[in-house]
């Protein structure tokens, strides 16, 4: 039967109310349907991305327009037709209760019928028995049914939120991992927040660690580690390497042996049982000393110069007021290792499961190997404690830490991530990785996640690399990915019990997660530019200012200063958003972002 526009009815094709059309070919997980007509109008028209039942023996093919096309056929009539890709099935069990399972088992037939999937379809396919899973948001093709991910498949083998900068990545993040600390209070999260955004964002949910009350002991540090940061993630001279290779394990042995030193003087090296990178406090004075004395004792003028030169560099760091958080108290020792672990994965507040570490307000040239140790200590307490407290480690800008360039970025680093990435299931390690550019991510890690939020993105190198991650139904649905609106994301993967183009809760102004230098208050006034500038300076000078020296500390631990009272972070024009002179104590003195 032939219309007057050239349209033809499928072959086989019955024109009901509910008949789209009839299946014409099926090929691996695809489906060829042959549209009927006329083609329904209104919500359930076939276009892509929506989902379709093909009508078997007692079950329902699941599966997702992927393609709608016109195929000339050799009569010059045109017809209409749909590529479907098969998803799962709705299968019906003797006692008449439907269920919904992944994969198909049952293929379809030609000729078979094919109908738009119902609402309660939609929810029996998205429903979710997990106690563990969690609401972030709403399918994008009917508001009215909840987009559920279960935290038990999405953290045992990784997740990555991935987008174009300012698609909505950080507030994803924010509404996934408050959602997910509330179904499982166990776990610790440890979010790394380089931009210094998600202070507000959790409330009293979380701690906020930031230089001033970060403490990271030097000795934590491995000897690479420790390289990268007396070279500033330069090469370092393989002279000095060997003193520090050769000296830092007999300070280790000195601390050990406490009062007894004499001892372990004269004991060869090999004996002292300690290596550069066990984390065994030393006093940062001993291997100074112990520098310092070799260089006595040499009489080649080159050798003694490379001794003089390391001691200046570690007496440089150790003086520089932004390695407080490393340095501070160096020299009075005190085995701190279960206190630092306790901060940063808040492990002793049940009320507080998430620490945020604030990376914008470190130095630059410390963030790589500071993300290191954390990566490390991670791995390591949850190795060494049978994974008894599960622990999710929550990267943004990814790309910075495992970088997929090898020349790039801090190796360390990247190996501490992959190691979680490819083991730390086991012992109940996971990540969350954030990413604008996963291409740039390193591959291993990227294919080791098995849930991702894939947001808008328009670069075809992310895209490509994404498609390779994922299956071929899902990766068809990545054809999306460009034309997705504000707060959407495809969903894919084991988290999600179908992949599907989701959008995500909104959440409230107060939980949107925004930097701190432009953060925006209730009630802002406008204030004159000199006073912006006269507060930007006096910050600028502030995170390069030993706390310790501040006259306002007293003896003891450096203490953060209130923030001073600020009317508004409005220009007097209204135009702009400025640094964050609101009322919210304490004073960051981070650079407002940093490098990428
Ligand atoms: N779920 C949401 N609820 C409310 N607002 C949102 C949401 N998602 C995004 N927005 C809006 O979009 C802005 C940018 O979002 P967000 O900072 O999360 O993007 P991003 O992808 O993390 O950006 P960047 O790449 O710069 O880090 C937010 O400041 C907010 O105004
Ligand atoms: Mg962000």
């Amino acid at each position: 039967m032939s219309s007057e526009h050239g349209w033809m009815e499928g072959r086989g094709a019955v024109a009901s109310d509910t008949c789209l059309g009839r299946v014409l070919a099926v090929e691996g997980s695809e489906a060829r349907i042959g549209l009927a007509f006329p083609l329904p109008n209104g919500p359930d028209r076939p276009t892509v991305g929506k989902f379709v039942a093909i009508k078997g023996h007692g079950t329902s093919l699941v599966g997702m327009i992927s393609e709608v096309y016109q195929r000339i056929e050799e009569s010059h009539v045109s017809r209409a037709m749909a590529r479907v890709d098969l998803l799962g099935e709705i299968e019906r069990t003797a006692g008449g209760v439907s269920r919904f399972r992944r994969g198909v088992r049952e293929y379809a037939a030609i000729g078979d019928p094919v109908e738009m999937i119902g609402r309660e379809e939609l929810n029996l396919i998205y429903a979710s028995s997990s106690a563990r899973a969690i609401t972030v948001g709403h399918l994008s093709q009917d508001p009215s049914i909840p987009a559920y991910v279960d935290t038990d498949h999405m953290l045992a083998k990784h997740f990555a939120v991935v987008g174009s900068t300012g698609v909505g990545k950080s507030s994803a993040v924010a509404a996934i991992l408050s959602k997910t600390i509330e179904v499982r209070p166990e776990l610790r999260v440890l979010l790394l927040d380089v931009h210094n955004e998600y202070r507000a964002a959790f409330g009293d949910r979380a701690s906020v660690i930031g230089a001033e009350n970060l403490r990271l002991p030097f000795w934590l540090f491995n000897f690479e580690e420790m390289q990268n940061v007396i070279y500033g993630g330069k090469p370092a001279a393989p002279e000095e390497v060997e003193i520090l290779a050769e000296l830092i394990p007999i300070a280790k042995g000195k601390y050990q042996a406490g009062p007894d030193r004499l001892a372990v003087d004269r004991r060869p090296m090999r004996h002292a049982g300690f290596t550069a990178d066990t984390p065994s406090p030393y006093h940062l004075q001993d291997l100074l000393a112990l520098i310092h004395e070799r260089m006595g004792k040499l009489e080649n003028r080159t050798s003694s110069m490379s001794h003089h030169r390391l001691s200046m560099r570690i007496e440089m760091i150790k003086n520089d007021p932004r390695y407080e958080f490393m340095f501070k108290h160096a020299n009075l020792g005190g085995d701190t290792m279960a206190a630092v672990l306790s901060q940063v994965f808040s492990l002793e507040s049940e009320d507080k499961p998430l620490s945020i570490l604030k990376l914008a307000s470190l130095p630059d040239e410390v963030v790589d190997a500071v993300v290191c140790v954390l990566a490390r200590l991670a791995f390591d307490f949850a190795l060494w404690s049978d994974g008894a407290i599960p622990i999710l480690l929550v990267c943004e800008e990814a790309h910075r830490y495992a970088s997929a360039d090898k020349a790039s970025g801090f190796a360390p680093a990247r190996r501490a991530l992959k190691r979680i990435a490819r083991e730390g299931r086991k012992y109940g390690v996971h990540l969350g990785l954030v990413t604008q550019r996963p291409a740039e991510l390193d591959p291993t890690i990227i294919s080791q996640c098995s849930t991702f939020f894939v947001m808008r993105m328009t670069n075809d190198a992310d895209q490509a690399l994404l498609r390779s991650a994922v299956s071929e139904a899902a990766a068809n649905l990545l054809g999306f990915v460009p034309s997705l609106g504000a707060q959407e994301a495809i969903g894919i993967g084991e988290g999600l019990p179908l992949v599907a183009r989701i959008t995500f809760s909104t959440l409230s102004r107060g939980e949107i997660p925004q930097s701190e230098s432009g953060a925006r208050g209730e009630g802002d006034r406008p204030i004159p530019r000199s006073e912006v500038v006269r507060t930007a300076i006096e910050r600028w000078r502030r995170a390069t200012t030993s706390q310790s020296l501040r006259p306002e500390d007293g003896p003891g631990e450096a203490k953060v200063e209130p923030h001073p009272t600020a009317p508004s972070l409005r220009l007097a024009n209204g135009a702009a958003e400025v640094a964050p002179l609101a009322a919210r104590p304490p004073l960051d003195v981070a650079r407002p972002t940093l490098r990428r």
